[in-house]
């Protein structure tokens, strides 16, 4: 409230040419008494006045410009389901300014009272306004740069991982390339630049661009998981030190999984935690690994045991860094892409049956369909579940029996994305006996997998020899294991089994 959204709203509908929506306006109309009058029934009865209102915006999709009360997005499960398919915009102000434009308006009862009323109201609210695509602060703006400014921040329409205030974009970009941009934001003491040999080797050229002006430094990894090491991370915190690193640096993550983990993990620890971009150069690291603020080395043949939740600032994609990617890497990106499909997005996985050949020549256009389609499903996910308590299990379909193969063809016969996509395969066939997948699914799959040049059946045998290695499984509790089941695509579940049950189902399949 006063932040100008009724002002900026209509501008920017115009540039649009588009309708502008006023909810306030619209509650008005709708029960026929001023804003103060319907506020003065109690908040909790104007929230659910306001809740009907917004309930009808979210389900019009019809592009337009709408100016939500600032109530309306206090519940968190409404404002993540307008998230998924909207650009939330936060116009902001400094209190000063906000009692300034108010002081004369008698319609804000909730600001009526003691004269700290506003600045506990923005306190409330704070973690929430932090989850929007966009916070401008409007103190020295006029109403038409405001409207200017959110223009272009729509052209470039970023996902958003909605964490609080830890919340962050996702920049899926073709052409321009926006990481100074983020950069100049963050304004860094230092910035350390992690990334593999192999990445350099490529791109060092265009770091080097992104980087100019700012103090940076470079600490080139050799390639390969064997790096996601503690000796390693001992050596980045080495090198922290030397740079002098303050709490006010940045670490800049340009690789595949393997670095974004390690240079993550170097993030979240030193000085207990500095700012941190991803740039993920891998298909892989693009559509799972740099979202989501998992970070890890590991411990012998321990995976990822040693690690943290530490939310990057922000991640960038440019998709043409993909060109470069070998090819089984690629390929077996491809297959955390089906199984996002599966899991979240039934569109991408027709995106990837038509377009299959564009995607395997990789064609920026469609390899930024693909990421972005794959990435807001991850994106989406990660923000309803943070920490992996529920929801956010759906994304190890393929994986319970995928991980066993890997650890069967001891690393070296599959690749992980290899190995997910037999999983994959496998999950589908269950489910279609259990009566829970829709029929010719598995199929379907298959033959997508085929086209898309990754192994797409387990051999019997293969299959049977594995069945031991589930026990291993990570997620188990107490002999059962959430298995991930698809149900339609864009639709799976998790089943509770026990580990022995699965086992004789999987030998049967065999
Ligand atoms: N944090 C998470 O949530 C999460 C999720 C999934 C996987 N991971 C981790 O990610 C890692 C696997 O990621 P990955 O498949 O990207 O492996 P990776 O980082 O080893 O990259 C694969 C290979 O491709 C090379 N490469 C990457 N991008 C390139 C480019 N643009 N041009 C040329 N070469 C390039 C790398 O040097 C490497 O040799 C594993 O360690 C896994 O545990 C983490
Ligand atoms: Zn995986």
């Amino acid at each position: 409230m006063g932040t100008g959204k009724s002002t900026v709203g209509p501008l920017l509908a115009r540039s649009l040419d588009v309708p502008f929506v006023d909810t306030d306006a619209l509650l008005e109309a709708r029960f026929d008494a001023p804003l103060p009058s319907l506020l003065s029934r109690g908040e909790a009865s104007f929230r659910s006045l306001e809740r009907t209102v917004l309930e009808e915006q979210l389900a019009d999709p019809s592009p337009r410009v709408v100016a939500l009360g600032g109530g309306a997005l206090l519940d968190r499960t409404v404002r993540l389901r307008l998230l998924a398919r909207n650009t939330l915009c936060c116009l902001t102000a400094s209190p000063d300014q906000l009692r300034a434009r108010l002081q004369h308006d008698s319609s804000r009862p909730l600001l009526a009272g003691a004269p700290w009323a506003l600045e506990s109201l923005l306190q409330q609210r704070t973690e929430g306004y932090a989850e929007a695509h966009v916070l401008l602060p409007t103190d020295h703006q006029t109403p038409d740069q405001l409207a200017a400014l959110l223009l272009g921040e729509l052209a470039r329409a970023d996902l958003l991982v909605a964490a609080g205030s830890r919340s962050y974009p996702v920049r899926v970009e073709k052409d321009l390339c926006t990481i100074p941009t983020t950069l100049q934001h963050l304004e860094p003491t230092s910035i350390l630049l992690v990334t593999d040999r192999n990445v350099a080797q490529h791109h060092e050229a265009r770091w080097s661009g992104w980087l100019q002006g700012f103090p940076w430094e470079a600490m080139v990894l050799e390639p390969g998981e064997s790096q996601k090491s503690p000796a390693v991370l001992l050596r980045l915190w080495e090198r922290l030190q030397q740079v002098g690193m303050d709490r006010r640096g940045v670490v800049l993550a340009v690789g595949g999984g393997v670095v974004t983990d390690l240079g993550g993990l170097a993030a979240g620890t030193w000085l207990r935690g500095v700012r941190w971009v991803a740039v993920p150069s891998s298909l892989l690291g693009m559509v799972d690994a740099a979202i989501g603020g998992k970070t890890a080395v590991d411990l012998g043949a321990g995976k990822n045991v040693i690690g943290a939740f530490h939310q990057p600032s922000a991640v960038h994609m440019p998709v043409t860094l993909l060109h470069t990617e070998p090819e089984r890497s690629f390929r077996s990106g491809l297959a955390e892409v089906i199984k996002t499909a599966l899991v979240g997005d039934a569109g991408l996985l027709r995106l990837l049956e038509e377009e299959h050949e564009a995607v395997l020549r990789r064609e920026p256009g469609v390899m930024a369909r693909v990421v972005r389609a794959s990435a807001a499903v991850k994106a989406g996910v990660v923000s309803r579940d943070e920490k992996e308590q529920g929801e956010r299990r759906l994304l190890n379909l393929g994986h319970t029996v995928g991980h066993a193969l890997e650890a069967l063809g001891g690393y070296e016969r599959w690749t992980h994305g290899e190995a997910v996509a037999l999983g994959m395969g496998v999950a589908l066939r269950l489910g279609e006996r259990w009566k829970i997948t829709e029929h010719g699914l598995a199929e379907r799959v298959e033959r997508l997998l085929a086209l898309l040049g990754l192994p797409w059946r387990v051999d019997p045998g293969e299959l049977k020899a594995m069945l031991p290695l589930l026990q291993h499984d990570k997620k188990r509790e107490q002999g059962s294991l959430h298995y991930v089941l698809v149900k339609h695509p864009g639709e799976a579940l998790t089943q509770k089994v026990a580990v022995r049950e699965l086992a004789a189902a999987l030998g049967a399949e065999g």
